[in-house]
């Protein structure tokens, strides 16, 4: 017991340093910028949850509906006996969508950066779906080059929904399929949901709800390193800055300060100008053939591609391309 305990500190220790050492770093950077995983503790990852449920953020609602209704022609391509694997699998709401329509599903796999949230998503699964196997993984699934658990020789579904894929640098993008590629074997497939290049007040909307909710997700960082790093970040003195950039195709997310000011982090203080911004995460829009160019540079095919009718949103079926 005193070992695990040990070990569980030693995790979390690790944990801290390596939040402290990826702020400092992207502080000291030009322009600065912090890894967006940084965003999704206990806190974000419920502040996001609510970010799906606003009215301006059209993607959950569109993407739950495209699944509605392709959820039995996914489970048909996909084949009976499947292992479901999830990354940054969140609350799993989507996910059980899939495992409705799937036939006899061997195991569900949930990849998640957040130990609260996949824990908590776990046993509710295993509650809904008590002859499912449930085998959570709480991993950062850009680094995951294996699963820590036998599937044995079941055939492989991945699922990585919200446009999460649009959150990756393209370059990114490409290097994190073919992973999820290797991982998910040559019989596997992936189910990705993409958002799609559109009117840019709507996009721009979607990252700047009325009620604040985005703003709060984005400034819960300094919030957590303020708590978890001892930080000294003046709440009221940065703001949520969101805008889209037509030419790169992204939104662009940031936090920028109000005024001149410093804040101190481990020890080392920061210097701020008025209108500086601290960028934390791009969300890139595609169109249907930056999706297939992407499909095809990370060894896929798409098999098929379903939208809702504005076109707002697209859900595709990659297979592994032969000879990839
Ligand atoms: N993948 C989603 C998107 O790009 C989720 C997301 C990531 C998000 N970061 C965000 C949503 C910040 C709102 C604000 O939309």
């Amino acid at each position: 017991m005193n070992d695990v305990l040990r070990t569980l500190d030693r995790i979390e220790i690790s944990d801290r340093e390596e939040f402290e050492r990826a702020v400092l770093a992207g502080l000291s950077r030009t322009p600065r910028a912090i890894p967006p995983k940084y965003l999704y503790d206990a806190r974000g990852s419920e502040l996001f949850d609510a970010i799906c449920e606003l009215p301006e953020y059209y993607l959950t609602r569109t993407e739950t509906a495209i699944l509605t209704r392709c959820a039995a022609e996914l489970a048909r391509l996909a084949g009976p006996g499947c292992a479901l694997v999830e990354f940054g699998s969140g609350s799993s709401v989507k996910t059980r969508l899939l495992l409705d329509a799937m036939h006899e599903p061997v195991a569900y796999v949930p990849i998640d950066i957040s130990r609260q949230h996949l824990d908590a998503t776990a046993a509710r699964l295993r509650r809904d779906y008590p002859r499912l196997r449930v085998e959570p993984v709480c991993a950062d699934y850009m680094v995951l080059s294996a699963l820590p658990t036998d599937l044995g020789r079941s055939p492989r579904l991945g699922f990585f929904p919200g446009s999460t894929i649009g959150n990756l640098e393209p370059r990114d993008a490409t290097s994190f399929l073919r992973r999820a590629r290797t991982l998910l074997g040559d019989r596997g497939a992936l189910v990705l949901g993409v958002d799609l290049k559109k009117d840019p007040r709507r996009l721009h909307d979607a990252y700047n709800d009325s009620a604040g909710v985005t703003a709060a997700f984005t400034l819960n960082l300094l919030r957590r390193m303020n708590r978890e790093l001892g930080a000294t970040f003046d709440l009221g003195g940065f703001a949520h800055d969101a805008s889209y950039d037509p030419l790169e195709g992204r939104i662009e997310i940031y936090f920028r300060s109000l005024r001149p000011q410093t804040a101190t982090v481990a020890g080392r203080t920061f210097s701020f100008a008025e209108g500086e911004r601290v960028h934390t995460e791009f969300s890139y829009k595609y169109d249907e053939a930056g999706i297939a160019a992407l499909a095809r540079s990370a060894g896929f095919t798409i098999d098929k591609t379903w939208t809702d009718p504005d076109r707002l949103f697209a859900v595709v079926y990659l297979e592994a391309a032969p000879g990839n």
